[in-house]
């Protein structure tokens, strides 16, 4: 289901602000930061995402969930609802594509009672792609992770945490580690990270999962974690995507854990400051210990209440972004 058209020229408009959310790759820091300070604009100093704002009053927002979600469709549904908008769960298997109807007719359909977003969920990598390039020109469409090819806004969440427990990007050491070649999230954050400027990005995990034209995105690949986790400032840990496996990428996952597994004495190798991250859902015994999971040093849950934040600063930047647009194009109609 890939997508012909460059995703730049599609998701952002003539004035380059953000119309739809595809992936972070070709967006600029300037555009990067104003999400991320979007999102700080919505903590409370209780470390709280804002309750309720009206920012997105009138506003009908599906989300179409292809593909199983936890995080990621909650958070995105609380984040519409937190921005005062109405939300569709659509439950792909009971719509009536179930019946034979396709994809876009369900959308046009959806868009015929007024959506004005949707946020989409798809095992093909593309599918959010191809839906922005045939919604109607007032519907923005969020991608909420296609494929292997990306997942945007965790990999906004994922910067968020970031400099909200290190600080500025610039003097960070930031390690990925596991199945970097099945990761939508490797590569939505490897885009971001390189963006904003973060000083050594390193890749961490088995040749299989790899893969060496990683390097040309500007990090540094290690086979051997403890090298690699030396003196890092961030460990991100990743899920193994064996869904997304089509052939014996590893001779077992007890094999992976001894060799990859973030134990509390492989975390020694970090810096003694060092946070651990994990976009989830996680597997405990295979990529990550529960000892470390559940530490101290550990901010996985800190990122699902980010999420929430993040997720309504995306949601808000286009609804603004389509305001303008159609305020431009119809001056007279009050939208939202
Ligand atoms: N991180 C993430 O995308 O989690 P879910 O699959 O639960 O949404």
């Amino acid at each position: 289901m890939m997508s012909s058209r460059p995703p730049q020229s599609l998701q952002l408009d003539a004035n380059g602000r953000l119309k739809h959310f595809l992936t972070t790759e070709g967006l600029d820091k300037t555009l990067l930061t104003e999400i991320l300070d979007t999102a700080e604009s919505f903590m409370e100093e209780d470390g709280q995402v804002v309750k309720k704002a009206p920012l997105l009053q009138g506003c009908t927002i599906a989300n179409l969930f292809f593909e199983a979600s936890t995080r990621t469709r909650t958070t995105f549904e609380l984040a519409a609802k937190r921005l005062s908008a109405d939300v569709l769960n659509i439950n792909i298997n009971t719509s009536s594509t179930s019946k034979g109807e396709t994809l876009l007719d369900m959308l046009r359909n959806l868009e015929a009672m007024g959506s004005d977003m949707f946020v989409v969920r798809h095992a093909d990598s593309g599918a959010a792609n191809f839906i922005a390039e045939r919604v109607t020109p007032q519907v923005a469409v969020i991608n909420a992770g296609d494929g292997r090819h990306a997942h945007p806004t965790q990999a906004m969440l994922d910067l968020y945490t970031i400099r909200k427990h290190k600080g500025p990007f610039e003097p960070l050491t930031v390690a990925i580690v596991g199945d970097i070649l099945h990761s939508r999230v490797a590569r939505s954050l490897l885009h971001g990270l390189k963006t904003l400027g973060v000083g050594e990005i390193r890749l961490i995990g088995p040749r299989t999962l790899v893969p060496a034209h990683f390097q040309e995105l500007g990090a540094k690949i290690y086979y051997r974690f403890e090298n690699g986790l030396k003196d890092v400032d961030v460990v991100i840990m990743l899920r193994l995507q064996k869904e997304r496996m089509d052939s014996a990428l590893l001779p077992s996952e007890d094999e992976f854990y001894r060799l990859y597994g973030l134990t509390r004495e492989k975390l020694a190798f970090a810096h003694p400051n060092a946070i651990v991250m994990h976009p989830g859902p996680i597997n405990r015994g295979v990529e990550i210990e529960s000892e470390v999971a559940d530490g101290n040093r550990s901010v996985i849950l800190n990122q699902v209440t980010y999420g929430i934040a993040v997720r309504m600063a995306v949601l808000s930047m286009a609804a603004h972004t389509r305001l303008n647009t159609l305020t431009a194009r119809q001056p007279s109609r009050l939208e939202f």
